[in-house]
């Protein structure tokens, strides 16, 4: 297995070379080990933990300090891949000095390689300031679940010809403002082709179609461990919730009947001592 850390040169060149690249999500120690064993070449750290691990309805109430906490996690696991920290909702939306001493902290406080924001021309200038202090960026563009209330819900976007072209527009102007990469959420599968041929930089695409250049999926939405909805582009590659509730009734009724701890799983002491110890307590 390649050891060596996946850089954004890398997921450029992958592009070049016609090779598919793929991104999952995780929040924590034990899903970045998983992400290197899988070899994805990228991490995302999202702010969709709001929804998977916090209970949330959405992802506008993840803060700055909830990001941290996790990229500083999954970096200890995460050696292999390159890893994507998201800026949270309003941690780049209200000028640009705060979008750059935001997106640094997670950097400098997190461990992340890059960072991501949602938004198209209009955050073109933030990702610019941003890539220009140092911090590579990648976009997201298409369905953007920090503003979906806005777009009128976790819809696909780009149904008409207006929207879709506005959407190439947003992909043109992330590319021209310096980000290296981007992610295409919930569009028709022609556009997100569209899009991919219309920039240079790796498009990776979540419900946007095969034709774009690589793929990403919420981990705990494939894996089967968050079931509250489905969205449509999901595929579940493997379903461990009913695995692991199968373990945990099996150590509860263990406990309840006493064949767990056994001998194997128990400590023992010299007779002797235990005699002695005896003693002393009458
Ligand atoms: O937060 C997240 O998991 C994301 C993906 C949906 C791409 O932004």
């Amino acid at each position: 297995m390649n050891t060596s850390k996946v850089t954004i040169q890398d997921i450029q060149q992958a592009k070049m070379d016609g090779r598919k690249l793929t991104m999952m999500t995780a929040y924590d120690y034990p899903f970045g080990m998983i992400a290197d064993a899988a070899g994805v070449d990228i991490v995302l750290v999202g702010d969709s933990l709001g929804m998977v691990v916090m209970g949330l309805e959405g992802t506008v109430e993840v803060t700055m300090a909830q990001m941290i906490h996790h990229i500083k996690a999954v970096v200890r696991g995460c050696k292999k891949a390159l890893i994507v920290g998201d800026m949270p909702f309003m941690s780049y939306n209200t000028s640009i000095r705060e979008a750059i001493v935001n997106a640094g902290r997670l950097m400098k406080e997190g461990g992340c390689d890059v960072v991501k924001l949602e938004g198209g021309v209009d955050f073109a200038a933030t990702v610019q300031a941003i890539v220009k202090a140092g911090i590579p960026v990648q976009g997201h563009i298409g369905l953007t679940p920090q503003t979906a209330s806005a777009l009128g819900g976790f819809k696909m976007q780009g149904r008409d010809v207006t929207a879709a072209k506005q959407i190439i527009d947003d992909a043109k102007a992330l590319e021209a403002a310096g980000a290296f990469s981007l992610v295409v959420e919930a569009v028709p599968a022609p556009l997100g082709e569209l899009i991919a041929q219309s920039v240079t930089i790796p498009v990776i695409g979540i419900g946007a179609g095969n034709k774009v250049d690589g793929q990403v999926l919420v981990t705990h939405d494939m894996i089967g461990l968050f079931d509250k909805f489905v969205p449509k582009f999901v595929k579940r590659y493997a379903n461990i919730k009913p695995a692991i509730v199968d373990a945990l009734t099996t150590f509860k009724d263990e406990v309840s009947n006493g064949t767990f701890p056994g001998p194997e799983h128990s400590f023992s002491m010299p007779d002797e001592a235990l005699e002695n110890l005896k003693k002393q307590l009458k």
